[in-house]
């Protein structure tokens, strides 16, 4: 099938790879020029594992091509995909200024029957306003339907989510987009389940599962709180609860807290619509407050280790939001190490792929020195701070380090990667979050 999707970032790219991947042909549209510049001279704007060798291939294949023209999309193909962002207006909500944009200019350039299918995250009765804005500037006459496709990949595993997703929903109002969606999708049909619902369940389902997947992870977070007091420790916990098939183990890792471009974001916008639909979210108001109070958690527990933190250098390894990813947006690192700062601390950072783009979020020149190996950015400092679980760190060679170190091995792990009687073992002085 014939395929365009206007917006080029971490789910258009990958939704466009993919879905040339199963054998459609796709033009990735964006209006960022440097962007489809730098597609078009093979190499890849954002870091996603396995991504550059998918989409050469596909690209080499004829399946997969770029452009700036939505124009060009709409004249090409029958299903138009909007996969632009939705970021946070100042209160909260979603901001939809993009997705209005390319819905009108999708229909002032419509000749023909097309499927204008919604890729974003976007607020329960969004599809209903693509609608409008799809009747408004249409030329009269012209067919067309509206659906909504969430996307539920992860970055850094995005590929393998999109290509075996746990399920696919389809929101749909006619058969013919029910029709077509499903035949986009059948190459996937074996591996998973495909949803149909009307538009508007679609739209919730996603804002419901990012708002339920934060909340396991405040709820965990709160009971390491608990943990905390007593001699529980929160990785068994977590184990003994994800036993139970209704609780399943997934997502119950206590820590620094969420972050991302997406779950404080999705959060909030799901509280506003629900405000605006007349509910009062209080329960999720609550998993924001738990994760916002995790990052005072967290230097309190570097606080903890000193008389005072004033001129104290702190090494902190892990800067992206979660790991294999170089994304910084919304990072538990950036209020964090604001927050040391702010205390007085000089901050030694280490991240594999993310120093770039967290030099620019993070800003703080010359309170913060960034380091291109996890050995160096510990030399002469007095605490380490783990705050992304790279895979890396689990081979971290303690004995190097503590060599490096400028005082007695002190490991705070906000990740909870390792187990404390062996670090007590080892001498060192371990600090994680709930054991
Ligand atoms: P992104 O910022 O990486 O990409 C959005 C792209 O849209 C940008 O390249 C931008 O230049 C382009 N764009 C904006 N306006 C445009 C216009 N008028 N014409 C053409 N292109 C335009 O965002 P993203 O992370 O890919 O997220 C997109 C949507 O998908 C959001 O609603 C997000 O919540 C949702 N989502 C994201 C993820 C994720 O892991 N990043 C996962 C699931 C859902
Ligand atoms: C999340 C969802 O998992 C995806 O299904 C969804 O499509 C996406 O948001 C989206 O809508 O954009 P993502 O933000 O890429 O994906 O990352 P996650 O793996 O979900 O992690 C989010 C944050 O939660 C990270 O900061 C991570 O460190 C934290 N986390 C995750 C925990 O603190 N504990 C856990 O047990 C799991």
């Amino acid at each position: 099938m014939k395929v365009a999707i206007v917006g080029t970032g971490y789910v258009g790219l990958v939704t466009g790879a993919c879905l040339a991947e199963i054998g459609h042909e796709v033009l990735c549209i964006d209006n960022n020029e440097e962007k489809i510049k730098i597609l078009k001279s093979g190499k890849m704007p954002i870091y996603e594992p396995g991504l550059d060798e998918l989409v050469e291939k596909n690209v080499k294949a004829k399946r997969l091509k770029f452009s700036t023209d939505i124009k060009e999309g709409v004249k090409a193909a029958e299903l138009l995909f909007v996969a632009v962002s939705t970021p946070p207006l100042p209160d909260g909500s979603a901001d939809l200024c993009y997705v209005e944009a390319v819905s009108k200019e999708i229909a002032e350039n419509m000749t023909d029957y097309r499927i204008v299918v919604s890729k974003s995250t976007v607020p329960v009765e969004t599809g209903m306003w693509i609608k409008r804005t799809i009747e408004k500037y249409a030329p009269k006459g012209v067919e067309y339907d509206v659906a909504s496709n969430p996307e539920f990949l992860r970055e850094g595993k995005a590929i393998s989510d999109f290509l075996n997703p746990d399920r696919i929903v389809i929101g749909v109002e006619s058969d013919r987009a029910r029709k077509k969606m499903l035949e986009l999708y059948s190459p996937l049909k074996d591996r998973t389940h495909i949803l149909v619902t009307n538009i508007e369940s679609a739209e919730l389902i996603k804002h419901a599962s990012n708002s339920f997947l934060a909340l396991k992870i405040s709820y965990i977070n709160a009971v390491a709180n608990v943990c905390e007091k007593t001699k529980a420790d929160i990785k068994e916990v977590a184990l003994g609860m994800g036993f139970d098939k209704r609780i399943g183990k997934d997502f119950l890792e206590a820590g620094a807290g969420f972050g991302g471009s997406c779950f404080p974001k999705d959060l909030s916008a799901f509280i506003k619509i629900a405000e605006r639909l007349g509910y009062d979210f209080k329960l999720l108001k609550e998993v924001q407050d738990i994760n916002r109070k995790q990052a005072d958690l967290i230097v309190q527990k570097v606080k903890d280790n000193f008389m005072t933190l004033n001129g104290k250098t702190i090494a902190v390894l892990g800067l992206a939001f979660k790991p294999d990813t170089d994304d910084m947006r919304n990072a538990p690192s950036i209020d964090i190490i604001k927050k040391l700062i702010q205390e007085g601390a000089r901050i030694r950072a280490y991240d594999p792929v993310a120093t770039e783009n967290a030099k620019h979020a993070i800003g703080q020149e010359g309170s913060v020195l960034y380091h291109s190996d996890m050995y160096s950015a510990v030399k002469g400092a007095e605490a380490i701070l783990i705050l992304t679980d790279w895979g890396e760190f689990k081979e971290m060679d303690f004995d190097r380090l503590k060599k490096e170190l400028g005082a007695k091995l002190t490991i705070i792990d906000g990740r909870n990667m390792f187990e404390p009687a062996q670090m007590k073992e080892l001498g060192i002085n371990y600090i994680g979050i709930g054991r």
